[in-house]
C-alpha cells in the first residue's frame, strides 16, 4: 500500500470505531407514544445508557411544548415488550412552569428495576389545565423507548 492508500484506510478504521462506538452507546432512543400517537413528545437522554438494574439512573427530559406546563410532572413507567404490563412506575417530579412554546428542562432520578431483555420506556408529562373555571390534570406529551427488540 502507498501512504495516501494507508491513511484512507486508517481514516475508514478510525471512523468505524467510531461509528460503533456511538452505536453501543445510545441504545435507549425515544421517540413519540406508539399508541398516544396525539401525544407532543419530548427529548429525554438517559445515564447511565444502557440501563443497568438496581443502579440509579437519571432522566434527562428536555423539550419545548404547545402547552403550558402548570404543575406539570413527569413520571417514568416500564412496561414488558407489548407494553400491555407496567412493571416499574417512577415517582412523579415536578417541573418548574414553563409557557407554552418555550423550553424546560428536568431530571428525574430513580433506581432501576429489575429489566428484562425486552422492555418499553413511556414517560408522561402532566399538566394542569383551566377550562371554564376548573381544573384538569391531563397527559400533555410522551416519550417512548422499546428497549432490545
Ligand atoms: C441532569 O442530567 C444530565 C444528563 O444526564 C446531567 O448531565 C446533569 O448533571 C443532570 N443535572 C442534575 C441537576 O442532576
Ligand atoms: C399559557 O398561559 C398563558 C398565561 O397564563 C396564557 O395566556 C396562554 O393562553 C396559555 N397558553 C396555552 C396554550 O394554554
Ligand atoms: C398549583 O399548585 C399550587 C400548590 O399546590 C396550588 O396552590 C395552585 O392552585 C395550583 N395551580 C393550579 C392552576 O392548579
Ligand atoms: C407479546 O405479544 C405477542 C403476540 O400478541 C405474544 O406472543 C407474546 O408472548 C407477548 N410477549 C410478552 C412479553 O407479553
Ligand atoms: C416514592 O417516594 C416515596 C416517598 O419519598 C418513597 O418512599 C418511595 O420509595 C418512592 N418510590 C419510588 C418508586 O421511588
Ligand atoms: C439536561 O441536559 C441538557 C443538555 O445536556 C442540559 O442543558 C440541561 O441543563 C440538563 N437538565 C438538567 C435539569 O440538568
Ligand atoms: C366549557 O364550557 C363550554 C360552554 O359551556 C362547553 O362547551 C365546554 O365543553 C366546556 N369545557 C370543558 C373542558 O368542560
Ligand atoms: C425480544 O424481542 C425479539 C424481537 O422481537 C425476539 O426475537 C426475542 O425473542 C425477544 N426476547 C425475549 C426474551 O422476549
Amino acid at each position: 500500500m502507498n501512504k495516501k492508500l494507508i491513511f484512507t484506510f486508517i481514516l475508514l478504521v478510525v471512523h468505524s470505531i467510531t461509528y460503533a462506538i456511538s452505536l453501543k452507546k445510545r441504545t435507549t432512543t425515544f421517540h413519540s407514544c406508539e399508541t398516544f400517537i396525539r401525544l407532543e413528545t419530548f427529548n429525554i437522554e438517559i445515564s447511565p445508557d444502557p440501563l443497568v438494574s438496581g443502579q440509579i439512573v437519571t432522566f434527562n427530559a428536555s423539550g419545548i411544548l404547545n402547552n403550558n406546563i402548570t404543575n406539570g410532572t413527569i413520571q417514568v413507567s416500564f412496561y414488558n415488550q407489548n407494553a400491555s404490563d407496567s412493571f416499574y412506575e417512577s415517582n412523579e417530579t415536578y417541573i418548574p412552569e414553563t409557557l407554552a412554546h418555550t423550553s424546560f428542562t428536568v431530571n428525574t432520578t430513580f433506581t432501576t428495576p429489575d429489566i428484562p431483555t425486552n422492555y418499553t420506556i413511556l414517560a408522561f408529562i402532566d399538566s394542569v389545565i383551566e377550562r371554564n373555571d376548573s381544573v384538569f390534570l391531563f397527559d400533555i406529551a410522551c416519550a417512548q423507548a422499546n428497549v432490545g427488540f
